[in-house]
């Protein structure tokens, strides 16, 4: 059985409790985030640490523990899960308990779990995949919350439109990121992705350093309109590497199948991660 650790212990997977009156429980109030480790190494864990540390502060917690000593507590768990050679790594920072219920009490709960790292399906890398456009705005964007409710209610929708991912939109009809991915287009030989209202995820920087070596790089606003026009569009994450996507809505993007850039990417980022 896999060992984790909860609020200072480390447990086996079946003890690992929390307080029912914690303020993630009560309020949904809490972060996380996820690292994959490869051959058994976490990988780019400073940076996932990092954004850790700023949702925390973001969401107005004060982080009670360093970077370091994260770090110590995430290859601790590895160590004792030396089993796993790849595994999915999620640390979540829990509001804690709250004598009010609602204000958090300066005593937030550190969570480090280990969970395998689900397959995902073979064609979604070789055909690409549909995705959908759902209206919606995450509160803190470049916070990573727990609270995954639009989340939820957007990939659900987009399941029972044949989709795999869900785009929020804005109103005015500008594409900003995934539920769980971060977008990306290339527009007449340029790779776009959003700038604002976005989690900088950590797959997307590592794609803005590798795609600089091949195309013209903007970090800007997305319109609808102009993702439509791309010739190629991808979406990535840590779980998911890079997918191509071949339809958003009712429209084929580009040839409809995964486009040359999306593939060097592909083959770039696997030649630094040893996956796609
Ligand atoms: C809303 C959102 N955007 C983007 C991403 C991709 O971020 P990363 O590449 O760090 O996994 C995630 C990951 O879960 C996410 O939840």
């Amino acid at each position: 059985m896999k060992t984790v650790y909860v609020d200072g212990k480390f447990l086996p997977w079946d003890k690992a409790v929390i307080p029912v009156d914690d303020l993630a429980v009560l309020r949904g109030y809490a972060v996380c985030d996820i690292i994959k480790t490869i051959a058994g190494r976490p990988y780019c864990l400073d940076a996932h640490i990092d954004r850790l540390l700023s949702s925390v502060t973001q969401i107005g917690l004060t982080p009670a523990w360093t970077k370091e000593e994260i770090k110590e507590i995430v290859f601790k768990v590895l160590e004792k899960n030396a089993h796993m050679d790849k595994a999915n790594i999620r640390i979540l920072v829990t509001g804690g308990s709250s004598p009010d219920f609602f204000i958090p009490a300066d005593n937030p709960r550190l969570i480090v779990l280990i969970t395998d790292i689900p397959a995902l399906p073979a064609h979604w890398y070789t055909k690409g995949v549909k995705v959908i456009t759902f209206v919606q705005q995450r509160a803190l964007p470049d916070a990573k919350a727990t609270n995954y409710i639009p989340a939820v209610l957007a990939l659900k929708e987009a399941r029972a439109q044949g989709a795999v991912e869900a785009l929020y939109m804005t109103r005015d009809k500008m594409v900003l990121e995934g539920t769980t991915s971060n977008l990306f287009a290339l527009v007449e030989g340029t790779l776009i992705t959003p700038g604002k209202g976005v989690l900088k995820g950590i797959t997307r920087k590592t794609i803005l350093a590798l795609g600089k070596k091949l195309f013209p790089v903007s970090e800007q606003d997305l319109s609808l309109d102009t993702l439509l026009s791309a010739s190629e569009a991808f979406i990535t994450g840590t779980n998911k590497g890079i997918v191509p996507v071949i339809q958003v809505d009712d429209h084929i993007i580009g040839t409809g199948k995964p486009g040359r850039g999306t593939r060097a990417l592909m083959s770039a980022m696997a030649d630094q991660r040893g996956n796609g």
